[in-house]
């Protein structure tokens, strides 16, 4: 299969893209982290799962700003659930970091020896052992008596399931003599595959419904307040790490395994110690090869460093140790057919091809529908007009391959060539809107003058798609996040024909309660659904958000390309509402000073600054915006307020190269402080911070007067 079969490369995306989809894959991992952890119900396989975190990383990385605070390359596991008593773990339970090519782990081997400041002679020796597909537990000994067994939790607090893991036969409850005082053990509880088939089957005979896969019965069991049904399933154990030691038996990892073997613990029988790449790239092959014929499931092999000390200099990243990585197993694929192709239209009008397919389980997950991308991908054309699948296009009626991935939804791959029915015709993309009859169109970027991939409706508000989108965006929870009135509120409004009840633009939201008093026709709370409570709560709710922050009220507007990230730079840019829709009206003109001053902000590229002045021109547009104003008031953005800060309220630049602080740690600093950090120099620029390779930029600050200085007086003037 041709590469081009992954998600949209990382490098093509936009910052507003790349925002949005860091804040969609961090509610999205959260999602399925609560159904794996907290209610043993996952909706996607592991592989998928830790494609979109790999996705999530790869994003993070090109854009390190974008980082969310609830981030989930910050996490490790979920919350616990409240129903056992917490424990602290006495050292942090962590995470590993995943790789998935051969590349990768040579690139994990690589980092190791540069890490450590030596050539990468194969000197430095690994263990390679199976990643078991179970539930991580610490087992806590004092004087050779097993005092607690915990879950992960969420790395530093876990759940104490001790009565439960006293029913594991696998787990001794007293050490042999000499142990030191405190041990912790740390391993997989699983449950075997031969276990979880039988189990199944007495289900299946009692009428009663059968569990989905063993990892998740295991969870369950573990879990279960009363002790007895755990002892009813049969959970199996291996041990692989340990957490707290008061003494320790052995200097390496290899060793301490054995050790622990001694002391009457399952260690697994696939651990080796290796020292070249290939030899642990043939390892994991041969564990691959293995693991259909295993009586429990792995989902890939974890590699670590063999000697303590090394792994003791290495240390952690944030969630997991730089000495340890697991290499995952491939996705999962399967084959099934496309029975037909819809078009859903989106808020900002764009026509997104979906594939409708016979059942088919995906890496234990039931798939029906998946992404087919955009028109060209249908066609076999790749982003750059390249062809892809070798050119075969995708046909209703095709046997394809659908993968879940890498991307969020899972998506149609390739095709079977030799399965198309004769009679299957190539796909013809609609050139007009399915919803609203429109001409859809694709852009012609002005500055590249390639085509745009997405073809969009040219409706605007009068597609009924893009209108229930806008109001979706608008609700949404970054926006103004009205509690009670999510998408399903948003269809109700949007179709209802009673004018008291209507909602077709963000300011009826507002006009609502008003409506339905002065209206004698249907009232709200004798519809099914709402009630007097509810519709009181959500008044409420409405009327709670007449006073929103402005960065959020410029987020809801849904300007094409402007995310909550623009937004926030426009609030802080321009402190009041006002301010900001003047200088738009004024930048219309694509010159002068309002122009140039939107360019200026740091972060906001020429698209972004052509789509906000756009929407300032739409007579549409400041006709919705001035029935919204008159319901709601955006509140002035805070302006920096470290009066005490030298550089607070200044406009600085920085330019040239950087020698103490990379260019993300520059800026980010100087923002702490108050300063507003420019991409460009201009009028408004106070301070122009110049590095060694200076030019342009310096150039005109000279001429334009503005203070200049490098790196170190910057450093003296900010105080170190
Ligand atoms: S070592 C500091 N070895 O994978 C890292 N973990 O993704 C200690 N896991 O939480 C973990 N088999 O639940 C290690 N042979 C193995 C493993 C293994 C399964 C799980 C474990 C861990 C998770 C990390």
């Amino acid at each position: 299969m041709s590469d081009t079969t992954e998600p949209r490369p990382v490098e093509t995306l936009s910052r507003e893209e790349a925002e949005n989809e860091l804040a969609f894959l961090a509610a999205e991992l959260a999602r399925h982290d609560a159904l794996y952890h907290g209610k043993d119900a996952p909706e996607i396989s592991d592989a998928d799962y830790d494609a979109l975190k790999r996705r999530n990383d790869a994003i993070e990385e090109r854009f390190p700003d974008l980082i969310r605070a609830d981030s989930p390359s910050k996490k490790v596991g979920s919350a616990p659930s409240d129903t056992f008593a917490p424990v602290t773990h006495a050292r942090p339970m962590l995470s590993l970091g995943n790789v998935f090519s051969d590349e990768d782990v040579q690139d994990f081997v690589a980092s190791v020896y540069r890490f450590l400041g030596q050539l990468p002679d194969n000197s430095i020796a690994f263990t390679a052992e199976p990643k078991i597909d179970g539930l991580s537990m610490s087992l806590r000994y004092e004087n050779g008596r097993l005092v607690t067994g915990a879950t992960r939790g969420d790395g530093t607090t876990g759940e104490n399931v001790t009565a439960n893991i006293r029913t594991i036969s696998q787990i001794p409850d007293r050490l042999p003599p000499g142990v030191p005082a405190v041990v912790e053990v740390r391993g997989e509880v699983y449950m075997a595959k031969s276990d979880f088939l039988a189990l199944n089957k007495l289900m299946e005979e009692e009428g009663k419904p059968t569990y989905v896969n063993p990892r998740n019965t295991a969870s369950g069991s573990l879990r279960q307040l009363d002790p007895k049904v755990t002892a009813s399933r049969k959970l199996r154990f291996f041990a692989y790490a340990w957490g707290e030691m008061s003494e320790m038996p052995a200097r390496t990892q290899y060793d301490m395994v054995m050790v622990l073997k001694d002391w009457g613990f399952p260690v697994n029988p696939l651990m080796a110690r290796l020292s070249s790449i290939d030899d642990l790239l043939a390892h994991y092959r041969d564990i691959g090869l293995k693991r259909g014929d295993l009586d429990y499931d792995i989902d890939g092999v974890v590699y670590k460093v063999d000697r303590l000390d090394l792994q003791e200099r290495l240390g952690f990243r944030s969630r997991s140790p730089r000495w340890a990585t697991a290499h995952k197993f491939p996705a999962e694929q399967a084959f099934t057919k496309l029975t037909g192709i819809d078009i859903q239209v989106g808020r900002t009008g764009a026509l997104t091809p979906v594939a409708r397919l016979e059942p088919v389980t995906v890496g234990g997950v039931v798939v029906t529908n998946a992404t087919l991308h955009n028109e060209d991908y249908i066609k076999g054309i790749g982003n750059s007009g390249e062809p892809i699948r070798e050119g075969r296009d995708i046909r209703v009626g095709d046997t394809v391959i659908v993968q879940r991935a890498g991307d969020v939804i899972p998506q149609v791959v390739d095709i079977v060539e030799e399965k198309r029915p004769a009679d299957a015709e190539a796909y013809r993309f609609p050139t007009t809107c399915p919803v609203c009859g429109s001409h859809a169109v694709r852009e012609v970027n002005e500055k590249t003058g390639k085509v745009d991939a997405v073809r969009r409706c040219t409706g605007g508000f009068v597609c009924r798609a893009q209108a229930v989108e806008h109001l979706k965006h608008f609700v949404s929870r970054n926006a103004f996040d009205i509690e009670g009135f999510g998408s399903k509120q948003v269809d109700f409004f949007f179709e209802n024909e009673d004018p008291s009840l209507q909602i077709r633009t963000a300011p009826d939201i507002f006009t609502l309660e008003k409506r339905q008093a002065q209206s004698e026709l249907t009232k709200l709370e004798n519809i099914d659904g709402f009630g007097k409570v509810s519709v009181a709560k959500l008044y409420a709710a409405i009327n709670d958000r007449r006073s929103i922050a402005l960065h959020r009220f410029i987020y809801a507007l849904g300007i094409r390309h402007a995310g909550e990230t623009t937004a926030k730079l426009l609030a802080r840019s321009y402190g009041a509402y006002e301010a900001f829709a003047a200088a738009m009206k004024e930048a219309g003109s694509l010159s002068g000073d309002a122009w140039n001053d939107l360019n200026n902000i740091d972060g906001i590229g020429e698209v972004v600054a052509r789509s906000i002045v756009e929407f300032y021109k739409e007579p549409r547009n400041l006709e919705v915006l001035e029935r919204l104003l008159a319901e709601v008031t955006p509140e002035a953005a805070e302006m920096p307020t470290t009066t005490d800060s030298p550089v607070a309220g200044k406009t600085v630049v920085f330019t040239g190269s950087l020698e103490k602080f990379t260019r993300d740690e520059a800026k980010a600093r100087a923002e702490s402080l108050g300063a507003k950090v420019a991409g460009s120099v201009s009028k408004k620029t106070d301070i122009l911070v110049a590095g060694p390779g200076a030019g342009s930029k310096l150039t005109k600050a000279q001429e334009l007067g503005i203070q200049t200085m490098d790196e170190d007086e910057w450093l003296a003037l900010i105080g170190g």
